[in-house]
């Protein structure tokens, strides 16, 4: 099986294939949105501080998981734990997390890609009406939007790591870096611009509390697509000679200066907007700064640039999140396509099919669970509040699965793949990381705090959502 895995054909192409799955409409969108509402600067810091220092490592273990065992997820848990039943665990977690989380991003990206569509139709007036919003997620369109995206996505599936994965995010994430800095550059010339750049980055202590820093724990997690699979099925497809400590870096780095830039381009607009705005009272949902709040601010830029050059920066942005969005989804769809193919033998197009008839059923129940279907629309009782299918996918898989499945990760290197294998793995086409303080701290930091703080968010998730 080994012998025939694909693999990215350059480190350049694995680094920006990675990139594309960790800049999503988390950088772009609830990045900005957390920073606004929890200290500005003061939330930057432990944010970096949280991706350097506890993120980071733990994608360099899911990459060595992957590439050490040239497997899939399920396999890679199976190979290095040999055969544990308990093991097998995580694996199937691993499994199962980014199909459902796939299957509740595709719903939000569906939105995105209708209110770009309507944007091109010179229809960015008709946005910013209070019922558009509620009318569209209830309208038929949704279903042959999902279809759309479901079938680009599939499409760059079926064409392979190299020619499909690759070949994507190299034209699609320089287009995407270009776009944002164009767009940053041109919001930063607008009227009281400065003022939202100041509200951004000057520093509140004093909002930083428990709830802030768990926020932006989670936020820095899911941000570099931890917990998902991600990055061990593409670890899989990553050469020997490749290093992985340098390849992590290069993409947390690149995630993590996205989403600095997307607060460059959304703070200066809401005060362009409004300079005497208060951004405590912004909604917190990112649902609700892009379909709601955004539009608005689009066509506000009407009286300087008219009508079509709104319309023009409007529809920049929706593609940009699209095009994120897009190359997370690859990624996470991916996870289950490689399981498939290493643990049934299936072909690609096979996996693809099987998937996609599924993903189609489960998608369109989120997408019904905002009004068009009752029994969706209050599917359980969690902590004696109705929650929506869409809801519970939610909570269940990206508030409180994520944490655990991070937490395994961490576990299973250290004590049970062993560290010096691990470390072996890390020093393979990285000679320098060897014996460098680094290691020491990556090991260090695995195999003792980082799995408790992955606990405490659980427990603490745990705690809040269900009881
Ligand atoms: N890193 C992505 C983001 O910040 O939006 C997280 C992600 C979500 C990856 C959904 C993949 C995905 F399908």
């Amino acid at each position: 099986m080994s012998a025939a895995r694909e693999h990215f054909g350059s480190r350049i192409g694995f680094i920006l294939a990675a990139a594309g799955s960790a800049v999503g409409i988390g950088n772009l969108v609830s990045f900005p949105v957390a920073a606004t509402k929890s200290g500005g600067g003061a939330f930057l810091l432990v944010y970096a501080l949280f991706v350097f220092l506890i993120c980071l490592p733990v994608m360099m273990a899911e990459l060595a998981l992957g590439r050490r065992t040239d497997k899939d997820p399920v396999g890679a848990y199976r190979h290095l734990s040999g055969g544990s039943k308990l093991w097998r665990i995580p694996g199937w977690l691993a499994l199962f997390t980014p199909f459902m989380i796939a299957v509740f991003y595709m719903v939000v990206t569906v939105w995105v890609l209708g209110y770009m569509v309507e944007i091109f139709k010179g229809n960015l007036t008709g946005l910013t009406t209070e019922a558009y919003f509620g009318e569209f997620i209830n309208s038929k369109s949704v279903f042959v939007y999902l279809v759309v995206l479901m079938l680009i996505i599939n499409g760059v599936l079926s064409m392979g790591v190299r020619d499909g994965i690759e070949r994507a995010a190299k034209t699609l994430m320089p287009l995407l870096f270009v776009m944002l800095v164009c767009l940053v550059l041109f919001v930063l010339t607008q009227e009281n611009a400065l003022l939202g750049v100041k509200y951004y980055l000057i520093p509140d202590f004093a909002k930083l509390n428990a709830e802030v820093v768990s926020k932006a724990m989670a936020q820095a997690f899911f941000s570099l697509s931890l917990g998902m699979g991600i990055m061990i099925t593409y670890g899989s497809y990553m050469k020997k000679r490749d290093s992985i400590p340098g390849s992590a870096k290069a993409v947390a780095l690149t995630d993590t200066l996205v989403a600095f830039t997307a607060g460059l381009l959304i703070l200066p607009s809401i005060f362009h907007f409004n300079p005497q705005i208060d951004p405590a009272t912004l909604s917190d949902s990112s649902a609700g700064m892009i379909f709601l709040f955004l539009p608005k601010i689009f066509l506000s830029l009407q009286d300087t640039i008219g009508y079509f050059g709104a319309s023009a920066i409007a529809a920049a942005f929706f593609f940009l999140v699209f095009v994120a969005a897009l190359t997370s989804l690859v990624s996470i769809i991916e996870v289950p396509v490689a399981t498939l193919r290493d643990e049934r033998g299936m072909s690609r197009k096979q996996a693809i099919i099987v998937l996609a008839v599924v993903q189609f059923v489960l998608a369109a129940f989120c997408a019904m669970s905002f009004g068009m279907a009752d029994w969706l629309t209050q599917f359980v009782k969690i902590a004696g509040s109705d929650k929506s299918f869409f809801d519970l996918v939610e909570i269940l898989f990206y508030d409180t699965i994520l944490p655990l499945n991070g937490l395994l990760v961490c576990i299973f290197v250290i004590y049970k793949w062993k560290w010096a294998n691990f470390d072996q793995e890390l020093t393979e086409g990285d000679s320098g990381f060897a014996g460098s303080l680094s290691q020491k701290y990556v090991n260090f930091a695995l195999g003792t705090f980082i799995p408790v703080i992955l606990l405490l968010i659980f427990i603490n998730t745990v705690a809040l959502k269900f009881f």
